[in-house]
């Protein structure tokens, strides 16, 4: 198993340019069976999480071509449909629940695998289910796989998320796309990638329309046809290249990312002390002195700060000067880094799910276990800033999400290296 060894402290100086986005590439891809002649997605990351999705709908009978150094696919239309999303693949990412709603919409059956839990949360795809029910899917649930049907085509019809959620927000959109009349959506997640998910439809044919801050309205066409589309930035590798300039004084300039994107995260940063300079698509961020402390970080839905970097935002907040608090309210179960920060030196007390973070924290580098995703990078950003060296383990989680991290790393100054 392939592990980090870095050598802290380290300040982050340089340039980087951002990968295309993860979470709007995995919906995109699976929204590509819906689509009856080829299509070419550009500005994928190269991550372990976009092969899954490929081996996926490989499985499922789409015909790959993979270009540019795996950043361009051409997906063409499915022959011998097969309807079977296998646990193996869909175990070792939950997104691959994404593919049950274009395999109901185009095909009217499926066999997906129940995702399962995983570190963070039990995650259940309640949601995901009941509003596909809406729409005229019928489920049974037998071994763990979803046994899914419909009478022909789905059938528009109004829905309101009892709450929100990305992924479901997502299944649905898709699935409504080649429904019958009108859907409309309510209470929908807004995350960037959802815009962007539904943007490349739309450029598909699909006719989708944001009609209120939370409310989708899809109007079924008989077919999607080809489009060529490039993926949005990745927002979360951006506000993670952020907190590594602000922690380590930096002075990075960030390359390929429109910073309108990131407002509620580059407000926080600003707090902390870092000043920070943004044009059309680039952020110039260089980090204080002093780290100032903030109160009351919590995480929930876009427009709000993400869950998705919280953990790296504990790290920061671990260097402030004074007393901070993040409390996480999308997952029960998200505060696995720090067991490990605590380790390298932090004082961080867990109050049901709220962190109170001391601040002030002088890391000394340790041996140290990745145990989520976004742990693991939440992990690095604690070691570049630790005196001495850190080693850390299972960085395959790390692969999932960010495309050659340590290469980056290393060109703007950290002193990082791989063994495998
Ligand atoms: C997506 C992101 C993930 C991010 C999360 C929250 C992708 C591939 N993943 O995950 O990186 O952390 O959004 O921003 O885009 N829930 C239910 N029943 C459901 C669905 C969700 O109870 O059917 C709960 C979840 O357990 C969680 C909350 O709703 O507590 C939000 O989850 P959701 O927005 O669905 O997250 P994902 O789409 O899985």
């Amino acid at each position: 198993m392939d592990k980090f060894l870095i050598s802290g402290p380290c300040r982050i100086k340089g340039q980087i340019n951002i990968q295309g986005s993860k979470n709007a590439a995995l919906p995109i891809l699976a929204s590509t069976l819906l689509f009856d002649n080829a299509v070419v997605i550009e500005n994928l990351p190269r991550v372990k999480d976009i092969d899954t999705m490929l081996n996926l709908l490989k499985s499922l009978g789409s015909n790959i071509q993979i270009y540019n150094n795996k950043k361009t696919v051409r997906i063409s239309r499915i022959k011998n449909s097969k309807y079977l999303a296998s646990y193996s693949l869909v175990k070792t990412m939950r997104a691959g629940i994404l593919v049950l709603g274009p395999m109901i919409s185009k095909y009217h059956k499926s066999i997906t695998s129940l995702p399962g839990g995983c570190l963070i949360g039990a995650r259940p795809v309640n949601f995901h289910l009941n509003a596909l029910k809406k729409l005229g899917m019928k489920y049974e649930i037998k071994k763990g796989y979803i046994h899914a049907s419909s009478k022909g085509k789905l059938k528009g019809t109004q829905i309101k998320f009892s709450k929100i959620s990305v992924g479901a927000t997502e299944n649905t959109i898709i699935a409504a796309c080649l429904a019958k009349g009108k859907t409309t959506l309510k209470n929908c997640a807004i995350e960037p990638e959802i815009k962007d998910l539904t943007n490349f439809l739309n450029s598909g044919g699909a006719k989708i329309k944001w009609v209120g801050k939370r409310t989708c309205q899809i109007i079924g066409v008989e077919s999607l046809n080809q489009t060529r589309y490039s993926v949005m930035g990745d927002r979360i590798e951006t506000g993670t290249f952020c907190v590594a300039a602000t922690i380590s004084n930096g002075d990075l300039k960030i390359k390929n990312f429109n910073p309108k994107i990131i407002q509620t995260e580059i407000n926080i940063l600003k707090k902390t002390g870092a000043k920070i300079k943004t044009s059309k698509n680039e952020i110039h961020i260089k980090g204080p002195k002093n780290i100032k402390n903030i109160n009351s970080i919590i995480t929930k839905e876009y427009p709000n700060f993400p869950t998705d970097l919280q953990a790296q935002f504990m790290v920061l907040l671990c260097k402030a000067k004074g007393r901070s608090s993040i409390t996480e309210s999308i997952f029960e179960n998200r505060f696995m880094h720090v067991a490990e920060l605590r380790r390298l030196g932090a004082k961080i007390l867990i109050k049901e799910n709220r962190a109170i973070i001391a601040g002030n924290t002088q890391f000394i580098g340790a041996e140290l276990m990745s145990s989520d995703l976004r742990a693991s990078v939440a992990l690095v950003l604690a070691a570049i800033v630790s005196k001495g060296k850190s080693t850390i383990n299972r960085i395959y989680h790390l692969d999932r999400g960010y495309e050659k991290i340590e290469k980056k790393l290393q060109k703007v100054g950290v002193k990082i290296k791989r063994l495998t």
